[in-house]
Protein backbone atom coordinates (compact mmCIF):
# COMPACT_ATOMS: atom_id res chain seq x y z
CA UNK A 1 0.00 0.00 0.00
CA UNK A 2 1.73 3.18 1.37
CA UNK A 3 0.89 6.57 1.40
CA UNK A 4 2.54 8.41 -2.11
CA UNK A 5 3.06 11.89 -1.11
CA UNK A 6 5.67 13.15 -1.02
CA UNK A 7 8.20 13.96 1.92
CA UNK A 8 8.55 17.56 3.15
CA UNK A 9 12.11 18.92 3.93
CA UNK A 10 12.60 22.55 5.28
CA UNK A 11 16.14 23.55 6.55
CA UNK A 12 17.15 27.87 6.57
CA UNK A 13 19.17 26.84 3.10
CA UNK A 14 21.04 24.21 1.32
CA UNK A 15 22.35 22.33 4.40
CA UNK A 16 19.21 19.82 4.58
CA UNK A 17 20.40 18.42 1.67
CA UNK A 18 22.85 16.57 3.72
CA UNK A 19 19.07 14.61 5.05
CA UNK A 20 18.13 14.45 1.29
CA UNK A 21 21.61 12.66 0.49
CA UNK A 22 20.44 10.05 2.97
CA UNK A 23 16.94 9.84 2.11
CA UNK A 24 17.94 8.95 -1.40
CA UNK A 25 20.37 6.36 -0.05
CA UNK A 26 17.93 4.37 2.43
CA UNK A 27 14.01 5.84 0.76
CA UNK A 28 15.17 5.88 -3.15
CA UNK A 29 11.56 5.25 -3.92
CA UNK A 30 9.91 8.15 -2.10
CA UNK A 31 9.20 11.61 -3.36
CA UNK A 32 10.80 14.33 -1.88
CA UNK A 33 9.69 18.43 -1.68
CA UNK A 34 12.50 20.71 -0.08
CA UNK A 35 11.99 23.77 1.06
CA UNK A 36 15.37 25.97 1.72
CA UNK A 37 15.09 29.36 2.84
CA UNK A 38 18.61 30.70 1.36
CA UNK A 39 16.96 34.59 1.59
CA UNK A 40 16.81 34.33 5.26
CA UNK A 41 19.93 32.29 6.40
CA UNK A 42 21.73 32.14 8.54
CA UNK A 43 18.50 31.06 11.13
CA UNK A 44 21.18 30.31 13.81
CA UNK A 45 21.89 34.33 14.29
CA UNK A 46 18.17 35.26 14.58
CA UNK A 47 15.76 35.43 17.62
CA UNK A 48 13.35 32.58 18.25
CA UNK A 49 10.12 34.62 17.02
CA UNK A 50 11.75 34.93 13.82
CA UNK A 51 12.63 31.53 13.22
CA UNK A 52 9.32 30.47 14.58
CA UNK A 53 7.96 32.66 11.74
CA UNK A 54 10.10 32.20 9.25
CA UNK A 55 9.34 28.28 9.83
CA UNK A 56 5.66 28.47 10.27
CA UNK A 57 5.70 29.95 6.43
CA UNK A 58 7.96 27.11 5.20
CA UNK A 59 5.46 24.35 6.83
CA UNK A 60 2.56 26.17 5.90
CA UNK A 61 4.20 25.96 2.47
CA UNK A 62 4.21 22.12 2.17
CA UNK A 63 1.39 21.52 3.73
CA UNK A 64 -0.16 23.12 1.24
CA UNK A 65 2.04 20.70 -1.56
CA UNK A 66 0.18 17.89 0.65
CA UNK A 67 3.36 15.81 2.29
CA UNK A 68 2.98 13.45 4.11
CA UNK A 69 5.44 14.62 6.86
CA UNK A 70 8.11 17.41 7.41
CA UNK A 71 11.56 16.29 8.30
CA UNK A 72 13.01 19.62 10.53
CA UNK A 73 16.38 19.41 8.45
CA UNK A 74 17.91 21.99 10.41
CA UNK A 75 19.03 21.68 14.40
CA UNK A 76 18.39 25.37 15.04
CA UNK A 77 14.76 25.08 13.59
CA UNK A 78 14.29 21.29 15.76
CA UNK A 79 15.40 23.27 19.03
CA UNK A 80 11.60 25.59 18.53
CA UNK A 81 9.26 22.71 16.85
CA UNK A 82 7.68 21.41 20.07
CA UNK A 83 7.08 24.54 21.50
CA UNK A 84 5.64 25.82 18.21
CA UNK A 85 4.27 23.14 16.10
CA UNK A 86 3.35 20.56 18.51
CA UNK A 87 -0.45 21.13 17.37
CA UNK A 88 -0.42 20.10 13.76
CA UNK A 89 -1.54 16.99 12.84
CA UNK A 90 1.28 16.54 10.72
CA UNK A 91 4.21 14.37 11.51
CA UNK A 92 7.24 16.69 12.01
CA UNK A 93 10.56 15.19 12.67
CA UNK A 94 13.14 16.79 15.01
CA UNK A 95 17.03 16.08 13.90
CA UNK A 96 17.97 16.42 17.15
CA UNK A 97 15.97 14.12 19.38
CA UNK A 98 16.92 10.85 16.73
CA UNK A 99 20.42 11.91 17.46
CA UNK A 100 20.31 11.89 21.28
CA UNK A 101 19.04 8.65 21.28
CA UNK A 102 22.18 8.21 19.41
CA UNK A 103 24.53 8.98 21.70
CA UNK A 104 22.71 6.83 24.86
CA UNK A 105 22.41 3.83 22.88
CA UNK A 106 26.02 3.97 22.19
CA UNK A 107 26.65 4.47 25.37
CA UNK A 108 29.11 7.71 24.61
CA UNK A 109 29.79 8.99 28.25
CA UNK A 110 31.30 12.16 26.72
CA UNK A 111 30.33 14.22 23.31
CA UNK A 112 30.74 16.93 21.80
CA UNK A 113 28.64 19.15 19.85
CA UNK A 114 29.35 22.01 16.92
CA UNK A 115 25.87 23.57 16.01
CA UNK A 116 24.79 27.54 15.35
CA UNK A 117 24.90 29.81 18.15
CA UNK A 118 21.10 29.41 18.87
CA UNK A 119 20.94 25.95 18.98
CA UNK A 120 23.75 26.04 21.73
CA UNK A 121 22.29 28.90 23.40
CA UNK A 122 19.06 26.77 23.41
CA UNK A 123 21.21 23.52 25.50
CA UNK A 124 18.79 21.23 23.67
CA UNK A 125 21.53 18.67 22.89
CA UNK A 126 22.83 18.80 26.46
CA UNK A 127 18.90 18.37 27.91
CA UNK A 128 17.63 15.75 25.59
CA UNK A 129 20.52 13.48 26.15
CA UNK A 130 20.26 14.08 29.59
CA UNK A 131 17.27 13.52 29.86
CA UNK A 132 17.90 10.27 28.92
CA UNK A 133 21.14 9.77 30.70
CA UNK A 134 22.34 12.27 33.07
CA UNK A 135 26.16 11.19 33.22
CA UNK A 136 26.77 12.05 29.56
CA UNK A 137 28.94 15.12 29.80
CA UNK A 138 28.31 17.28 26.38
CA UNK A 139 30.86 19.80 25.78
CA UNK A 140 29.47 22.68 23.27
CA UNK A 141 30.98 25.35 20.88
CA UNK A 142 29.08 27.96 18.62
CA UNK A 143 29.84 28.96 15.03
CA UNK A 144 28.03 32.21 14.26
CA UNK A 145 29.37 32.17 10.52
CA UNK A 146 30.14 28.77 9.09
CA UNK A 147 26.78 28.08 8.26
CA UNK A 148 26.61 31.12 6.37
CA UNK A 149 29.71 30.57 4.68
CA UNK A 150 28.40 27.10 3.56
CA UNK A 151 25.36 28.20 2.06
CA UNK A 152 27.14 30.61 -0.12
CA UNK A 153 28.34 27.21 -2.11
CA UNK A 154 30.95 30.17 -2.88
CA UNK A 155 33.33 29.24 -0.42
CA UNK A 156 36.74 28.46 -0.59
CA UNK A 157 38.86 25.54 0.77
CA UNK A 158 40.83 28.09 2.74
CA UNK A 159 37.91 29.86 4.30
CA UNK A 160 36.37 26.95 5.50
CA UNK A 161 39.80 25.72 6.96
CA UNK A 162 39.90 28.63 8.82
CA UNK A 163 36.12 28.67 10.43
CA UNK A 164 36.73 24.77 11.10
CA UNK A 165 40.41 24.97 12.55
CA UNK A 166 38.82 27.76 15.24
CA UNK A 167 36.37 25.69 16.14
CA UNK A 168 37.89 22.60 16.36
CA UNK A 169 40.81 24.17 18.78
CA UNK A 170 38.15 25.51 21.17
CA UNK A 171 36.17 22.33 21.55
CA UNK A 172 38.88 19.99 22.19
CA UNK A 173 40.73 22.83 24.55
CA UNK A 174 37.66 22.69 26.45
CA UNK A 175 37.53 18.63 26.14
CA UNK A 176 39.46 15.73 24.66
CA UNK A 177 36.60 14.17 22.72
CA UNK A 178 36.30 11.18 20.67
CA UNK A 179 32.54 12.02 19.38
CA UNK A 180 31.60 15.24 18.17
CA UNK A 181 27.94 16.04 16.64
CA UNK A 182 28.13 18.06 13.17
CA UNK A 183 25.11 19.84 15.12
CA UNK A 184 24.01 22.03 11.96
CA UNK A 185 23.33 20.26 8.36
CA UNK A 186 25.43 22.56 6.70
CA UNK A 187 28.63 21.18 8.48
CA UNK A 188 28.67 17.80 7.49
CA UNK A 189 28.95 19.53 3.57
CA UNK A 190 32.67 19.92 4.70
CA UNK A 191 33.21 17.17 6.98
CA UNK A 192 36.83 16.63 5.25
CA UNK A 193 37.85 20.06 6.79
CA UNK A 194 36.38 18.83 10.22
CA UNK A 195 38.37 15.63 9.49
CA UNK A 196 41.50 17.83 8.85
CA UNK A 197 41.56 19.12 12.21
CA UNK A 198 40.33 16.01 14.10
CA UNK A 199 42.00 12.81 13.14
CA UNK A 200 40.34 9.99 14.42
CA UNK A 201 37.80 11.66 15.77
CA UNK A 202 33.87 10.37 14.62
CA UNK A 203 31.88 12.93 13.46
CA UNK A 204 28.31 12.49 13.79
CA UNK A 205 26.34 12.94 11.09
CA UNK A 206 22.64 13.68 12.73
CA UNK A 207 21.22 13.60 9.14
CA UNK A 208 21.51 9.56 8.98
CA UNK A 209 20.10 9.48 12.10
CA UNK A 210 17.04 11.38 11.32
CA UNK A 211 16.36 9.32 8.59
CA UNK A 212 16.39 5.97 10.21
CA UNK A 213 13.86 7.13 12.16
CA UNK A 214 11.90 8.42 9.38
CA UNK A 215 12.12 4.82 8.22
CA UNK A 216 10.65 3.43 11.28
CA UNK A 217 7.80 6.37 11.30
CA UNK A 218 6.98 5.41 7.39
CA UNK A 219 6.55 1.38 8.51
CA UNK A 220 4.06 2.83 11.36
CA UNK A 221 2.10 4.81 9.47
CA UNK A 222 2.24 2.37 6.78
CA UNK A 223 3.37 5.14 4.50
CA UNK A 224 6.49 3.92 2.62
CA UNK A 225 6.27 3.30 -0.94
CA UNK A 226 8.72 0.48 -1.98
CA UNK A 227 8.63 0.75 -5.92
CA UNK A 228 8.35 3.05 -8.74
CA UNK A 229 10.00 6.32 -9.86
CA UNK A 230 10.82 9.19 -7.01
CA UNK A 231 10.87 12.66 -7.54
CA UNK A 232 12.73 15.63 -5.95
CA UNK A 233 11.97 19.00 -6.25
CA UNK A 234 13.11 21.99 -4.82
CA UNK A 235 11.66 25.90 -3.83
CA UNK A 236 14.07 28.29 -2.61
CA UNK A 237 13.59 31.82 -1.73
CA UNK A 238 16.83 32.23 -2.51
CA UNK A 239 19.52 31.20 -6.59
CA UNK A 240 19.10 27.64 -7.82
CA UNK A 241 22.62 28.02 -9.11
CA UNK A 242 23.67 27.40 -5.43
CA UNK A 243 21.73 23.97 -5.12
CA UNK A 244 23.25 22.57 -8.25
CA UNK A 245 26.79 23.46 -7.12
CA UNK A 246 25.75 21.68 -3.69
CA UNK A 247 23.60 18.94 -5.41
CA UNK A 248 26.81 17.93 -7.53
CA UNK A 249 29.35 18.39 -4.33
CA UNK A 250 26.93 16.08 -2.43
CA UNK A 251 26.44 13.85 -5.62
CA UNK A 252 22.74 13.98 -4.97
CA UNK A 253 20.20 12.42 -7.47
CA UNK A 254 19.36 15.34 -9.31
CA UNK A 255 16.33 17.61 -8.79
CA UNK A 256 13.62 17.37 -11.64
CA UNK A 257 12.97 21.13 -10.44
CA UNK A 258 14.46 24.19 -8.50
CA UNK A 259 12.01 26.73 -8.88
CA UNK A 260 12.85 30.04 -6.88
CA UNK A 261 9.81 31.09 -5.11
CA UNK A 262 7.73 33.83 -7.38
CA UNK A 263 9.82 32.27 -10.59
CA UNK A 264 9.16 28.62 -11.20
CA UNK A 265 12.50 27.68 -13.25
CA UNK A 266 12.82 24.14 -15.24
CA UNK A 267 15.54 22.59 -14.80
N1 LIG B 1 21.29 24.25 8.84
C1 LIG B 1 20.83 24.84 10.04
C2 LIG B 1 21.03 23.97 11.25
O1 LIG B 1 21.09 22.77 11.14
C3 LIG B 1 21.26 26.22 10.42
C4 LIG B 1 21.90 27.17 9.56
C5 LIG B 1 21.50 28.58 9.91
O2 LIG B 1 22.04 29.17 10.86
O3 LIG B 1 20.61 29.07 9.22
O4 LIG B 1 21.08 24.45 12.36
Amino acid sequence: MGDHRAIGVIDSGVGGLTVVKELQKLLPQEDIIYFGDNANVPYGNRSEEEIADLTKAMIDYLIEKDVKLIAVACNTISTIVDKYFSDYEIPIVSIIAPTANYVVKNKLNEVGVIATNFTIQTGAYDKLIKDKDISVEVTSEGSPNLATLVDSADFTDDEVRQLVSLHMKNILSKKDLKDIILGCTHYPIVVDKFQEFGPGINFINPAYEQVLYIDKLLDKMDGKIIDGNSSFTVYTSGKRDAYLKMVDLLALDKPDNIMELGLELQQ
